[in-house]
């Protein structure tokens, strides 16, 4: 998920290799690394922290070397730790890898290798593919072929870069499922999770596709499949300049994260759905889904964009698990002394982990004997070091203060949950199957909402001399109403209103006029018809209607201003598609009006105070 640098040629790595870390710094990570080896030394120096830190103890190591890697790491397994980071080695030290996604397998293949005498120093999924590359170097094979062999026994993504004091003439690089790049220069070569850590120093690069291995000399490389085929690579020049590149080419975080989407939903799920049994898989829950089930009800706490996702929740747990669900903000539910027991289930939902009404509540939930669930992104922050059990989200860095992608990945993971509660309850099996069969399809439909962009621009412009907005949905497109009006508050500062489109005319119908514009998210389900009744109030007092409807949709097309479609999915997972043109719709109107997307005024990316 995060960052990755390589380096073979005459020249000192060390500089390259900070200045390339530097570069993918924008990704956000929490611990950095690099490792030489030379003629007389195979050296690793890491820590916790900024890139800034690890530059400070490398140039006081005084290393040099003209063959090196340089990671940085946004923990999945194990928290954020100097031993955690990156490289890691084999036991002689002569062995450095780092890697980029998750190995899913890797509690099996560590008891594999503990049989045979194999130690490991850190709690990552990563150390276990060095001990196993070890396994095949020390039967004698290659490095090349002893990675190969390596990855072969692998389940899961990674993109890695390996160096070995045996063959000290190479870089052995692979990918499947995150991305990684070779830099062709002169005499010299590079690999890099992302152009942006190599553009300083070549525009010709070879882009690694998945199941392909790379053997990276000085002045030249050969590439393979892991199945040992040889196939030939072409060269792309690279047309971008180094100031263009930060953000990966978007210009604001913000845009970028929205674009994500279909990537960081994908991962959220991946490994995670069983469709032969029609149920999900989640390791963090395992031993705790009886108790779950057996509890008088299920509270889920959180604040902001995190406590909407807290209300698709509710919705889909009550539905189809078929237990008692209560949502509460963290900050009402800490101070007022809640009456909870241990035979209470409470889910914290949290993007950082570390937002403090939401840590304060589960202190208190703890006390009082709740089981205590985390649902947070941030992997080893606060909340998910300090639940009984709990699900990461796996959505990457999110660096935009406004959350965007962490919210369609809360939902992604509350859908997975309720998945393995309704399975033991009375889901059926043909129905466990169909949600799945849809899980497996938003990558897809997410990207056909995302190729909009330039519609939902043109739409959004129109709007944004608006002072005031209205939001209104029903069921699971309640919560989205509500997300969708605090977006559009965050980032453009125009005063917005989410509600249940049914309660409007118990109030907010008296502020309709053909100056305030009312988004409805008005997808085909059950409360359809009655949306259309809503869009019919609005429509006779003259406001402007922009719908938010289902492709094929031909009906509100006729009564409403502008319309974006989205494709259909199933009921439950429908706001991680409705939520996306609303995220758009914000953005677009607040670069419209010049502001600071990334970072708007009076906003926290973390909340980390009461
Ligand atoms: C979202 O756009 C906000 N910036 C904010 O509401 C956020 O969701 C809230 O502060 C909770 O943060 P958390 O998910 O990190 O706990
Ligand atoms: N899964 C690995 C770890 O937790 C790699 C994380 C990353 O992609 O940075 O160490």
């Amino acid at each position: 998920m995060c960052g990755i640098v390589g380096y073979i040629g005459d020249k000192n790595c060390v500089p390259i290799l900070i200045e390339g870390l530097k570069r993918l710094e924008y990704r956000g990570y929490d611990s950095a690394g690099v490792g030489i080896i030379n003629t007389t030394e195979c050296k690793v120096v890491k820590t916790k922290g900024k890139v800034s830190e690890l530059e400070k103890l490398v140039y006081a190591e005084k290393i040099q070397s003209s063959l090196g890697i340089g990671h940085t790491r946004w923990a999945t397994h194990g928290e954020p730790s100097t031993i955690n980071a990156h490289p890691h080695l084999n036991e002689e030290k002569t062995l450095f890898l780092i890697h980029n996604g998750i190995i899913e397998n890797y509690l099996s293949l560590k008891k594999g290798l503990e049989k045979e005498g194999y130690k490991f120093n850190s709690e990552t999924d990563t150390e276990v593919l060095a001990h196993l590359i070890d396994h095949y170097l020390k039967l004698k094979h290659s490095l090349f072929q002893a990675v190969r062999y390596a990855l072969n026994e692998v389940e899961g993504t990674y993109g890695i870069c390996v160096i070995y004091k045996g063959e000290s003439d190479k870089i052995i690089a692979a990918k499947k499922g995150s991305p990684l790049v070779l830099g062709i220069g002169n005499n010299e070569n590079f690999v890099a999770s992302d152009v942006n850590a190599l553009i300083a120093h070549t525009k010709q690069v070879v882009y690694l596709e998945d199941g392909e291995i790379a053997e990276i000399f000085k002045d030249h490389f050969t590439t393979k499949t892991i199945s040992d085929e040889t196939i030939i690579k072409e060269i792309f020049q690279v047309e971008m300049g180094i100031d263009e590149i930060s953000k990966s080419g978007y210009p604001h975080f913000m845009l970028k994260e929205i674009m994500d989407q279909p990537e960081s939903i994908f991962n959220s799920l991946r490994g995670r759905l069983v469709l032969d049994e029609g149920i999900s898989k989640l390791g963090g829950l395992e031993g705790f889904e009886q108790r779950i089930l057996d509890s008088k009800r299920i509270l889920i706490t959180a604040c902001g964009t995190s406590w909407h996702a807290a209300l698709v929740g509710e919705y889909m747990l009550e539905q189809y698990a078929g237990v008692p669900v209560e949502v509460e903000y963290a900050s009402e539910f800490r101070y007022r002394n809640p009456i909870i027991d241990k035979d209470d289930t409470v889910i914290f939902i949290s993007q950082s982990g570390e937002t403090a009404d939401t840590l304060a509540a589960m202190k208190e939930a703890k006390k009082k004997g709740a089981l205590c669930i985390g649902v947070c992104n941030v992997v080893g922050s606060s909340i998910a070091r300090e639940s009984d059990a709990g699900v990461y989200i796996h959505a990457g860095p999110e660096i935009g203060v406004a959350s965007t992608k962490a919210f369609t990945s809360q939902i992604a993971v509350l859908a997975l949950i309720t998945l393995l509660l309704a399975r033991r309850k009375n889901l059926s099996l043909p129905e466990g199957q169909e949600i799945i069969a849809e899980m497996k399809k938003l990558t897809d439909k997410v990207g056909t909402i995302l190729k909009q962009n330039d519609l939902i621009k043109e739409i959004s412009e129109k709007y944004s001399n608006a002072r005031n907005f209205l939001y209104l949905g029903r069921g699971y497109n309640f919560p989205v109403a509500l997300e969708g009006a605090l977006k559009l508050k965050e980032i453009s500062y125009i005063h917005a209103e989410g509600y249940p489109a049914a309660e409007m005319k118990h109030g907010p119908i008296a502020l309709i006029d053909d100056d305030m514009p009312v988004v409805f998210i008005a997808t085909k389900d059950s409360v359809y018809d009655k949306v259309i009744s809503n869009i019919q109030e609005v429509r006779a007092r003259k406001g402007r209607i922009l719908a938010i409807v289902n492709e094929g949709d031909t009906q509100i097309e006729k009564m409403v201003d502008h319309v974006i479609k989205v494709p259909k999915t199933h009921n439950m997972l429908t706001p991680i598609l409705t939520v996306i043109p609303l995220q758009l719709i914000a953005y677009h109107i607040a670069v419209k009006k010049g502001l600071n997307v990334d970072q708007p005024r009076n906003l926290a990316k973390s909340v980390t105070v009461e």
